[in-house]
């Protein structure tokens, strides 16, 4: 039996902490025996998307190819990461449509305005707020929030380990993830069939 493909998608304000809880989770997944691919939007700015600015028109243009390159991982037994601001929640419900049931992780990364000021680590806030960096995300610029992501992590309260833990636990709630003990027991039967007593 192939491993089931399917997508998460972190959603979020820039600084929110998706790559960060992205890059944890796709390590975590891949100890548990998952194949993992990373679709990060500052990356993938740099080459698929390379040249799109931050209309609503470029944003989609991006999120949608992520979105596509997601599906056809997903199709092939690869859990999608997907991490983007995907500002436009009918855009990212259009997405969500694309995939089959069930096969669609939203992952709203939430984090306080003020916090994100506050940590500012590429120092991106203090010049959009400055004004020398236009149409930036929660300054200039719209963020929808998801209504019904799967799963909710405040960044802002929570580490990253126990972000990552709550989205492992709805993982392993829908299905999506093999718990570690239905992973040993499996291993335990291959290893009994592999002495001829399973
Ligand atoms: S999205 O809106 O198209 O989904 P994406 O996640 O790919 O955005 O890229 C966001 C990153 O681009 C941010 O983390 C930040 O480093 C950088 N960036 C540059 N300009 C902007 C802007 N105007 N708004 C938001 N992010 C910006």
């Amino acid at each position: 039996m192939g491993q089931r493909g399917y997508a998460l998608w972190f959603t979020g304000m820039s600084g929110a902490g998706k790559s960060t809880l992205s890059a944890e989770l796709a390590t975590v997944l891949r100890d548990r025996g998952l194949k993992v691919e990373v679709l990060d939007g500052d990356e993938v700015r740099t080459n698929l998307s390379k040249g799109l600015g931050f209309s609503k028109e470029d944003r989609d243009t991006n999120v949608r190819r992520i979105a596509y390159v997601a599906r056809l991982l997903a199709r092939n037994g690869v859990v999608a990461i997907g991490a983007a601001i995907s500002p436009y929640k009918e855009t990212r419900d259009q997405v969500r449509d694309t995939f089959p049931v069930g096969s669609f992780v939203e992952v709203f990364v939430h984090c306080p305005l003020e916090t994100l000021i506050e940590r500012d680590p590429k120092g991106l806030y203090a010049r959009a707020l400055k004004g020398e960096l236009k149409h930036f995300t929660g300054i200039d610029d719209p963020y929808e929030p998801p209504d019904n992501p799967e799963v909710i992590v405040n960044t802002g309260v929570e580490t990253v380990e126990s972000g990552v833990r709550r989205i492992l636990s709805a993982l392993e709630l829908m299905g999506l993830v093999p718990r570690v003990d239905e992973q040993r027991a499996d291993l335990v039967h291959e290893r009994l069939r592999a002495v001829g007593q399973g």
